[in-house]
């Protein structure tokens, strides 16, 4: 069939083509010979190869032998076989080859896969670094738009002004008793920039100083040599001071003879402007040996003080100088807590003389009393307290005579009983102590009224004062409402039940405030001077000498182990939190309030820690801004963040928006001991942003241990010991 069909095909092929005959004939032979071999081949051999293919099948495992390893030689006996036998064997080697290639190829496409992803990363990275420096170039664009925007010069310090040397042209009040800063204090001597240099005369050069009392000298010449603000330069000095009392009574001078001295102190300048004469009180022994004196336009601090001759806003009234060269021991002092005592409340005191009896007596102070003299409430509150006392309702101890000799005292005013020791063994024992002003309401501070208010404050018996005319010390900046109850005389029938009103919680915070007051302003005699200078810094807006910087001892560690990220802080997606700083660190502007504090924060600087005798670069008391000026920007130097809209995540991340034009922040760790603690929530603050240094506060007397590795998070962590 496959012959015919072929010849057919050649027949078909030769017609069309028109050969001559004899090549026809010639060919047609030899084609016919081709076709009997083809037969053969095609026929013959493939009949001989099925049977011997079929005989194979028939044999056992012959599947194996063919196709296993070479072992069926016997079938090779065919020549033929033998050579298909060889063609398989070359396949299978090839097979063989192309599988070692494939495998090898397989491992470079894995190598090359993982050389995408690397390549990817990078990408990522390269992506984030881009992102960051975006960030640090729009941040410089806009410090750059914010220098051309305000285009003016940093604020600078005024020009230090010196006196006139002479300031004759200064107008006199009609009297000193009218004497205000506004109209007896020479300003110019004293500029906001000038640091408030005082000038303190010896008073061992003038022959009142040999009648002062020792130890108030004493004590008065080793505070003033280590006050900051004392100066030699008498000529640049805005204020001074001149120590006149306590004097020794056997050996006072006249005071002709005392005022004839201070007019002739060497920077008097005939009116005394810029002066201030200092009594300070030990005892509680009370005149008023100022009060006959012309002292022009000095300001007067003591501790006695009629209302004719105090001067509000002018004059001081100071505390008494009691530790006068020792320190009050303060384990000595008991401890807040209970907060009630024994009794209620105590009084012990003996009035000299009555009111009407005084008031006869001493004529110079009647000349602008008009019509009746003033009620004297003595009678009636001394009849309260007993019936209180008497009742039994609560624990009270009163006395109004004393047991031995009663301490000397202004007419009208309540002497002190006993010794020092047992009133404030008393004190002790009372959750409130009396304190009730003279009768005579013109007396608006006596040195008994004070000593018997700060004694109460030192052994935290919260001071009831009786008669609220009464000027307690420093009352224009201190506001003693917060430490004491201030009652007029007039209630007096109502405060036993005012008294038991009050709640423990507030009890507590007056006490806790009574000592503050006392520790910072009255228990040594530095505090008492330094208080006396704060006051007048205070009023003509001074700023306080800033604080001394004392270097904290760092403790040497050894950092360098890697830190990862905290798998928390990489995994918060939306909420980043903003860029890592690329900047070097930079430290937070200093000093941004020295005027602040002597102006709207005189209260809160005079009633609170740390008091107002340092200026601080900051304290963590600074207000904030709100968190609107985040959004809303607070003028030139906020980015206000999305351009006003707001945002979170990216938005934050974009723009460094707050409270201040640049931000960065200290992590201070307080820590005892626990260093693998340590060591872990160290490592968790790596990569945080806008972090600046790490300060870990070292509380333990034990060091860290020698080989502990800290971890390395990029910004520097101080180890400082307390
Ligand atoms: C100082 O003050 C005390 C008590 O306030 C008083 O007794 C004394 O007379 C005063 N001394 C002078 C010199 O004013
Ligand atoms: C002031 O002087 C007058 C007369 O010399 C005297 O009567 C009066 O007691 C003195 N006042 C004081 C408070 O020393
Ligand atoms: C504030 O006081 C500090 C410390 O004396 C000083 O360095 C700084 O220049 C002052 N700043 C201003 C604005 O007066």
């Amino acid at each position: 069939e496959l012959m015919t069909g072929y010849t057919m095909l050649r027949n078909g092929g030769v017609g069309n083509g028109g050969q001559p005959w004899v090549l026809r004939w010639s060919s047609r032979i030899r084609l016919t010979w081709l076709s009997f071999t083809l037969f053969i081949i095609l026929v013959f051999f493939p009949l001989i190869a099925h049977y011997y293919l079929t005989t194979i099948d028939d044999a056992e495992d012959a599947g194996k032998r063919i196709f296993g390893p070479r072992t069926g030689n016997e079938l090779c006996e065919v020549k033929h076989v033998q050579d298909l036998c060889r063609i398989r064997e070359s396949v299978s080697e090839e097979l063989l080859q192309l599988e070692a290639k494939r495998q090898e190829l397989n491992s470079e496409i894995a190598k090359l896969n993982l050389k995408i992803e690397a390549c990817k990363k990078s990408i990522e990275n390269a992506k984030q670094d881009l992102l960051q420096l975006k960030n640090v170039i729009s941040q410089t664009e806009h410090s750059y738009k914010e220098l051309m925007a305000q285009n003016q010069p940093k604020l600078s310090l005024p020009i230090r002004l010196l006196p006139d040397k002479d300031d004759a042209t200064f107008p006199l009040p009609k009297s000193n008793r009218n004497c205000r800063l506004h109209n007896c204090f020479d300003y110019s001597r004293c500029p906001l920039t000038s640091g408030f240099p005082v000038y303190v005369y010896n008073s061992d050069d003038y022959p009142f100083g040999s009648s002062l009392d020792p130890l108030i000298k004493q004590a008065f010449e080793a505070t003033v040599r280590t006050n900051v603000y004392v100066t030699e330069n008498a000529n640049i000095a805005c204020v001074y001071i001149i120590l006149v009392g306590e004097m020794q009574e056997p050996v006072m001078p006249k005071p002709t003879e005392l005022e004839q001295q201070l007019h002739s102190l060497p920077y008097w300048r005939t009116d005394g402007h810029n002066h201030l004469i200092i009594n300070l009180s030990r005892k509680s022994e009370t005149q008023n040996f100022i009060y006959n004196i012309s002292t022009g336009r000095a300001m007067i601090a003591q501790s006695t003080f009629y209302d004719v001759q105090y001067r509000p806003g002018f004059d001081i009234v100071v505390s008494p100088l009691v530790h006068a060269m020792s320190e009050p021991n303060f384990l000595e002092i008991p401890p807040q807590v209970p907060v009630k005592r024994k009794y209620l409340f105590s009084f012990q005191g003996e009035k000299i003389e009555s009111l009407r009896s005084s008031l006869q007596e001493v004529r110079s102070f009647e000349e602008e009393i008009e019509g009746n003299a003033p009620a004297d409430y003595d009678d009636r509150i001394i009849t309260t307290l007993k019936a209180v006392q008497d009742s039994k309702l609560d624990f009270v101890l009163v006395e109004f005579t004393c047991k031995n000799q009663p301490k000397a005292s202004l007419p009208t005013e309540w002497a002190l009983c006993g010794e020092r020791d047992d009133r404030l063994e008393l004190l002790k024992l009372s959750t409130f102590a009396l304190i009730i002003t003279p009768g005579d309401t013109r007396l608006v501070i006596s040195a008994g009224c004070a000593m018997r208010l700060f004694e109460a404050l030192e052994v935290g018996a919260i001071p009831v004062v009786l008669g609220e005319q009464v000027q307690l010390p420093y009352n224009d900046v201190i506001r003693w409402n917060e430490a004491a109850l201030i009652i007029p005389k007039p209630r007096i029938t109502e405060v036993h039940f005012l008294l038991r009103s009050i709640s423990d919680n507030d009890l507590l915070a007056m006490r806790r405030q009574g000592r503050f007051l006392w520790e910072t302003y009255f228990s040594t005699s530095d505090n008492v001077f330094s208080t006396v200078l704060a006051i007048i810094r205070t009023r003509i807006q001074i700023p306080a000498a800033p604080i001394r910087e004392e270097t904290a001892v760092e403790i040497p560690h050894r950092s360098g182990k890697a830190a990862g990220t905290d798998p928390n802080m990489a995994d918060n997606g939306d909420l980043d939190l903003g860029p890592v700083e690329t900047e070097p660190p930079y430290a937070s502007p200093k000093y941004l309030r020295n005027f602040t504090l002597t102006a709207m924060d005189i209260y809160r600087n005079w009633n609170s820690a740390p008091g107002p005798f340092h200026l601080f670069p900051y304290t963590p008391f600074d207000p904030v801004l709100p968190s609107e000026a985040k959004f809303l920007g607070s003028g030139t130097g906020f980015r206000p963040i999305g351009g006003g809209a707001g945002g979170s995540g990216k938005e934050f991340q974009a723009a460094l928006g707050g409270n201040v034009p640049r931000e960065q922040f200290t992590v201070v760790m307080l820590t005892y001991e626990r260093e693998e603690v340590l060591m872990n929530s160290l490592e968790r603050l790596n990569g945080l942003p806008y972090l600046n240094k790490v300060v870990v506060v070292w509380n333990s007397p034990k060091l860290p241990s020698e080989d502990l590795l800290w971890p390395d998070i990029g910004v520097p962590i101080m180890v400082r010991k307390t």
